[in-house]
């Protein structure tokens, strides 16, 4: 089932999620009609606070083959090295500007079948766990873009608001 994503301006994508308790049935199917919403849409990745659901979870396709689906993450490393890359969020259409993150990070997860993974991630795997797991913090990508970009993006990023509010995104 594809679901709503939720756009800028909808509250739900700054709260801040709780962890999973247990994956069972439910949990189980919302993360796949997450893959499907976010294949639908085209996107890299999508956390469940793009579906209007704060909990830990999000799903990625960086295109290496494999559909991840993220429970309850979390960074065991992060390097101190940056690089700057350009990025969207689909929550966000229209807008693209770079941001600064770390060039490698380790996470912990649980996969849909409740095993622990730790993970690498470099280029695209790394940079798409960072953003989802800012999802889960209620923060956005535009939040860290250099003031000059904010500057260049503010008037798109009031229009997309109201017209999240007028649609009654909460
Ligand atoms: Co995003």
């Amino acid at each position: 089932m594809i679901l709503k994503i939720r756009k800028y301006g909808d509250k739900v994508l700054r709260e801040m999620s709780t962890p999973v308790e247990k994956i069972d049935e439910e949990i189980l199917k919302i993360l796949d009609d997450m893959v499907e919403t976010m294949k639908n849409a085209q996107g890299v990745g999508l956390a469940a606070p793009q579906v209007g659901i704060n909990k830990n979870m999000f799903v990625l396709d960086v295109g290496d083959g494999k559909i991840r689906k993220i429970v309850n993450p979390e960074f065991i490393e992060i390097s101190k090295e940056e690089v700057e890359n350009e990025e969207g969020c689909l929550s966000i259409p229209g807008i693209y500007k770079k941001v600064r993150r770390a060039e490698r990070v380790k996470l912990k997860y649980l996969n849909e079948k409740g095993e622990e993974v730790v993970e690498e991630g470099t280029d695209l795997l790394g940079r798409a766990f960072q953003h989802e797991y800012d999802h889960l913090k209620g923060e956005l990508f535009v939040d860290k873009i250099s003031p000059v970009a904010k500057r260049l993006v503010s008037s798109k990023l009031s229009k997309l608001k109201k017209e999240t509010e007028k649609e009654g995104g909460n």
